[in-house]
């Protein structure tokens, strides 16, 4: 892909639209107005607080990454989306039960104004909610062109300059690549077939990139890791990601495992066990569902240990990763790690990780520098899939052939070297030998 030669500015307001108004969506719209209120801080953004280092260590120039990079103001940011269920944004939020009761007051004018537009649902795909509140249409072509008016509406409608759409929907269930999604025509013959290959998550990318609308994904679906969206986004000048925000459980184990590789430790084996209680976690329930989100996380430990070229440290290891809805806990998700590694001589150790965490809090940061970033892209004329985002998912989206990185490390020095090569700055490699010449 060539540099950049400029990147437009980000001029006028940036609409910001979710398929699936719950707990995450909610949890990114309730802080992105604090923050503007100076209510709150954007601690987990990197858009927000990140730096970013430009020339030598002894330069001492460590701009804000929103200074360097012309990122939309939080200011022009203008929310919407669509869901199943009728409730505006502070239901919906309400019902999430993420925030806290001093929050809640200060952001309900605010949320109670984002009304969902009608879903495009399938309950195939998601079978332990149902709603109301969706679309009707002859086919499934007649609801993504439905979709695509939602769009250019919303846009008119808060004469809003760009928009960027995010999926923050439910988990589908799993849905294998087949020929239906092999081309843009195959596509909208399948769409128009109502096949059912082709999942509600689907049609919403389908209607953003064919309308020239960044298109993040979330959630483990295939959604947009198929070569007909791939090759529409890149027809159309769209950047697309994903996929399956990386927030808890597996944030920690791309960040440990880097570790123990880096000082050839061994693993016998990690098992991974949460209990989570919101919606999300009764979604996961169906095995469909589930087997979705397992592929996604059962992935990082292969790609980050490389068992073929370390077969004597990893070539035997468990992993396993077990989630059990447990409506107690809510959106404060416990996720225990039992770590079996080993060192000198095969002399076993264990590794106890216990995570009291929060899903949507963990969540929300990453959703807000997912759309700036996106639409950073777009304004940069970077089309098709951005890997230099991995470091926000579990499973990033590569070009075909390619190994995704999951080392959370690599992941971020490929992101701040995006961002230089974008602005036409040295990259930095770390190698250092010029303070020694
Ligand atoms: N919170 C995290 O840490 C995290 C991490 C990784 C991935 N995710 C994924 O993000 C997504 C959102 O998580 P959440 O906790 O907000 O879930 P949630 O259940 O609170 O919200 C999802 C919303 O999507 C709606 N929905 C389902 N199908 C839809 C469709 N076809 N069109 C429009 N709306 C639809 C549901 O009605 C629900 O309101 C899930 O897929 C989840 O797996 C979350």
């Amino acid at each position: 892909m060539d540099k950049p030669s400029k990147i437009a500015p980000a001029k006028g307001k940036l609409g910001v639209l979710f398929p699936g108004m719950g707990a995450v969506s909610t949890t990114v719209m309730a802080g992105v107005e604090l923050v503007r209120r100076g209510k709150a801080q954007p601690i987990g953004s990197v858009t927000q607080l990140g730096t970013i280092r430009l020339g030598k260590r002894t330069d001492g120039n460590t701009p804000a990454i929103k200074d360097f990079v012309p990122l939309a103001g939080l200011k022009d940011i203008v929310f919407g989306g669509w869901d199943i269920f009728k409730d505006n944004a502070y239901q919906a939020a309400m019902t999430a039960g993420v925030l806290k009761f001093e929050h809640q007051g200060a952001v309900k004018p605010f949320l109670s104004t984002i009304k969902p537009m009608k879903a495009a649902f399938d309950r195939n795909y998601v079978k332990a909610i149902d709603g109301t509140h969706v679309k009707k249409g002859k086919n499934k072509y007649e609801l993504a062109l439905q979709l695509k008016q939602d769009m250019a509406n919303f846009k008119k409608e808060n004469r809003l300059n760009r928009l960027v759409v995010c999926w923050t929907g439910s988990t589908e269930s799993f849905v294998k690549p087949e020929e239906v999604h092999s081309t843009p025509e195959k596509f909208v013959e399948a769409m128009k077939a109502s096949h059912p290959a082709i999942a509600p998550s689907m049609l919403y990318a389908w209607a953003a990139v064919t309308s020239g609308v960044p298109f993040a994904n979330g959630a483990p679906n295939l959604t947009v890791d198929i070569p007909a969206i791939q090759q529409l986004a890149h027809d159309h000048n769209v950047p697309i990601c994903g996929k399956d925000f990386k927030t808890g459980q597996t944030l920690i184990k791309t960040i440990l495992a880097p570790g123990f590789k880096a000082r050839m430790l061994g693993l016998a084996g990690w098992f991974s066990t949460n209990i989570l209680g919101n919606r999300d976690g009764e979604v996961l329930e169906d095995p469909g569902s589930f087997k979705t989100k397992e592929e996604s996380k059962l992935s990082v430990l292969e790609y980050i240990l490389q068992p073929k070229l370390y077969p004597v440290l990893y070539g035997k290891m468990h992993h396993k990763v077990r989630i059990n809805y447990y409506p107690p806990r809510g959106d404060d998700k416990e996720g225990w790690d039992n770590i079996d590694i080993f060192g000198w001589l095969n002399y076993p150790m264990q590794i106890k990780v216990d995570f009291l965490c929060k899903d949507s809090i963990l969540a929300a940061p990453i959703v807000l520098d997912l759309v700036l970033f996106m639409d950073l892209a777009q304004r940069a004329g970077m089309r098709g899939i951005q890997e230099w985002l991995s470091f926000y998912f579990k499973s990033p989206m590569t070009a075909p052939g390619l190994y995704p990185e999951h080392d959370l490390f690599i992941q971020s020095m490929k992101l701040k070297n995006t961002l230089r090569w974008m602005k036409g700055e040295e990259l930095i490699t770390h190698l250092g030998q010029e303070y020694y010449d």
